[in-house]
């Protein structure tokens, strides 16, 4: 990870994680396997054709800087997506991750999942839920991470779309004596052209329905900080969002650093996403004014299989280095997570005692 080993202290710490996309932890193997098992054709005739795919850079901006026949983060993303067919391909999903969080000390976790991916594909939306509810239950019992998940709404898809998946699993939220996998709404995909008050009836409707809101305001995206200004003033017929994943542009304009301050509106944070495209002294300097000015702040992973296999550990090791954050930062990095969280209390106050035993000089 461009030479940064993860530390001991990094890896003791208890964390959690707010910004995972489920499919964006499909690891090369799984795919493989369960392309096999589906016979989903791949592009790739072996295993190790397969593995050079994801050394590949992405053309991230296709719309902005023209195609050059690169692909884009999300045709990769989605052409993963392809192998993942019955319930227990989204269960082993599930379950891989959260032994991967296990592994990680990650204790608690909000991954995004969309049902538009795959009932676009033909599978049905119970058939991805019911499989990551039995993950759900499954990552809790056998590895001892909960969760707690976030539906989100394709943004470049029509948003009629996105209601009628939203309706349909309902039934599956916390809320109304639902079957309790998710506790959130969210909005993915393709940010061009896109911005968060397209969703504003969504929005209104999952909160009425008692659900919290989120959403994304990817990095260096065309209009990035319009879209940051419409998520912290705007949304929520002017309420504004309770949490902000990426929303880095931010630092463009003071007043909406302050607008974050004011509302008391965090971010979700995925540096490691970012310094992909942007120099290093550029990027967690921009973490770093964030950080002065008071805007809380959780870090995470992303998509850890698409972005070189860093994981959330890789992302916080890159963070207190770059960053050159003490120990006992770090740990207040990490309890930010976890306050910033919709956990349950209890689940809160366990993480919380974990990092209030950690001597952090
Ligand atoms: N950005 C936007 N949408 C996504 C991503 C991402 O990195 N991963 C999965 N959906
Ligand atoms: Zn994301």
């Amino acid at each position: 990870m461009n030479g940064l080993e993860i530390s001991p202290f990094i890896q003791s710490l208890p964390k959690v994680e707010l910004h995972v996309h489920i499919e964006g932890t499909l690891t090369p193997a799984l795919r493989w396997r369960l392309a096999k098992k589906n016979n989903v054709p791949l592009k790739y005739a072996t295993y190790d054709e397969l593995l050079d795919s994801y050394k590949v850079t992405y053309n991230h901006r296709k719309e902005v800087n023209g195609d050059d026949g690169r692909p884009t983060f999300l045709e990769v993303y989605f052409a993963g997506c392809q192998v993942l067919c019955d319930e227990d391909d989204f269960y082993e999903l599930g379950m891989a991750y959260f032994e991967k969080c296990r592994a990680m000390n990650v204790r608690y976790a909000e991954p995004f999942f969309d049902t538009q991916a795959h009932t676009e594909r033909g599978i049905p939306a119970e058939v991805v839920m019911n499989g990551y509810l039995r993950a759900q239950r499954d990552g809790a019992r056998i590895h001892g991470v909960h969760s707690t998940w976030i539906f989100c709404f394709l943004r470049d898809r029509p948003f009629e779309d996105g209601m009628k998946a939203y309706e349909a699993a309902l039934q599956y939220a916390t809320v109304n004596n639902g079957k309790g996998l998710f506790h959130a709404v969210g909005l993915a995909s393709n940010e061009f052209d896109k911005p968060p008050l397209l969703f504003e009836e969504a929005f209104l409707r999952a909160r009425d329905d008692g659900l919290h809101i989120t959403m994304h305001c990817d990095v260096d995206q065309k209009d990035a900080a319009d879209h940051v200004h419409e998520a912290i003033f705007q949304v929520c017929t002017g309420r504004g969002t309770e949490r902000i994943d990426h929303g880095l542009n931010a630092v463009d304009r003071p007043e909406l650093i302050q607008g974050l301050l004011d509302r008391n509106i965090p971010l979700t944070l995925c540096p490691h996403a970012y310094h992909r495209r942007q120099k290093t002294e550029v990027l967690f300097s921009k973490i770093q004014k964030l950080l002065e000015a008071g805007v809380k702040v959780s870090i995470n992973s992303d998509d850890p299989t698409l972005m070189h296999d860093v994981w959330i550990d890789g992302a916080l090791q890159k963070t207190q280095t770059y960053c050159a954050l003490s120990k006992s930062d770090m740990v207040q990095l990490c309890r930010n997570a976890v306050e910033m969280s919709w956990a349950p209390k209890d689940i809160k106050a366990g993480i919380l005692n974990e990092l209030d035993a950690i001597d952090s000089p």
